[in-house]
């Protein structure tokens, strides 16, 4: 019995095979290195290098292995790049998912988790936001995941594959060693930014834009720890596997921090300045995202372990300091 997991080798992916192994799962991870890090993978994980679009490939890890459930993780995730490759986050993302499900089918595998994202509802209609909310993406990136979320409702009716869709707010930490953490190029998220600038590889943060309607004119973000993440990721695994039937569930802390609060924190964790100086809006960024993740809770059980972003921000930071330049090298 084994646990897929396409994009296995990223950031989320690789903490979650991480607690998987620690759990006594046999993980096989699929991914194809396009912003993955082999290094970052559990050595006890099966590797598979290749495209989930390619459907003979997939095929073949389906034939090889005994796969039981799936756990996506595979697709590029970056807000500002969707805005200018839309069709890239269609192809990969939506059309990835195409792909794996057929072959779930083909194979009747009929539970899968997914990497969803608070992207999928847009600009809230009111915070907190709650499962049953409208989903209206404000970009190419939350469309291309609401879309996926779709296909797996549609093949559920079809083909009675259960799934489980995990709408993440904002992801941030590393494992509490240090050993591995979050690592993109090219990094666009918050915190990695602000630690780069703290160890001084990043001249300064630029906050994007101060006039938004929150308290002190930057976005306001839930931070939930990477740990926490992958632990939910297992609960909704384990409930498919006994016969759960298909829900959305949204993972945060249910505390908005604003970019600035965030700036403040890390200048406590890190002791270090850190400049920053007011830039423009970004595109695509909606103003505020909260969660409710009160239904993750009771139904899942989930308790997660690190509710307050100093802990986030402090496990990242020891991440960053012992590998300054990420995997970069051990490549
Ligand atoms: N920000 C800055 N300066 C930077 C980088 C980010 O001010 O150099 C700001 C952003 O404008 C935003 C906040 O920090 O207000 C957080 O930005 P991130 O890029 O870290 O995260 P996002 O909120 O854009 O997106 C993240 C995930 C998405 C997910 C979304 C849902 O990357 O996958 O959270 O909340 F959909």
């Amino acid at each position: 019995m084994a646990i897929l997991v396409p994009g296995g080798a990223g950031y989320i992916g690789s903490h979650t095979v991480d607690r998987l192994i620690e759990k006594g799962f046999d993980v096989v991870v699929v991914d194809n290195l396009a912003t993955g890090h082999l290094e970052s993978v559990n050595d006890k994980a099966k590797f598979y290098r290749g495209d989930i679009r390619d459907k003979e490939f997939l095929n073949d890890v389906f034939d090889k292995e005994d796969i039981d459930g799936v756990i996506h993780f595979a697709a590029n995730s970056i807000v500002p790049e969707s805005m200018e490759k839309p069709l890239k986050y269609f192809d990969n993302n939506t059309g990835g998912m195409i792909t794996l499900l057929e072959v779930m089918r083909d194979h009747d595998v009929k539970c899968i988790v997914f990497s969803s994202t608070a992207a999928t509802y847009g600009e809230p209609e009111s915070i907190p936001v709650k499962e049953t909310d409208s989903q209206v993406p404000t970009n190419p990136y939350g469309e291309s995941k609401l879309m996926m979320e779709k296909m797996m409702k549609w093949a559920d009716v079809a083909y009675g594959i259960k799934f489980t869709a995990l709408r993440y707010f904002n992801v941030g930490g590393a494992k509490m060693d240090g050993s591995i953490g979050e690592d993109h190029s090219p990094e666009t998220h918050l915190i990695p930014i602000i630690l780069q600038v703290a160890q001084g590889t990043r001249d300064k943060l630029q906050i994007f834009g101060n006039d938004y309607p929150t308290k002190d004119g930057t976005n306001v973000r839930d931070y939930v720890h990477v740990m926490d993440l992958a632990d939910a990721h297992i609960l909704a695994m384990n409930r498919l596997l006994k016969g759960g039937d298909s829900q959305a569930f949204n993972l945060g802390s249910s505390t908005g921090f604003s970019n600035r609060e965030m700036l403040e924190t890390a200048r406590k964790v890190t002791g270090k300045e850190i400049p920053a100086e007011d830039a423009p809006r970004r595109p695509g960024d909606p103003s505020t995202l909260v969660a409710d993740s009160t239904k993750a809770r009771e139904v899942l059980g989930w308790k997660p372990q690190h509710d307050n972003v100093a802990d986030i921000i402090a496990s990242a930071w020891k991440w960053t300091q012992k590998h300054p330049n990420g995997y970069e090298e051990e490549d």
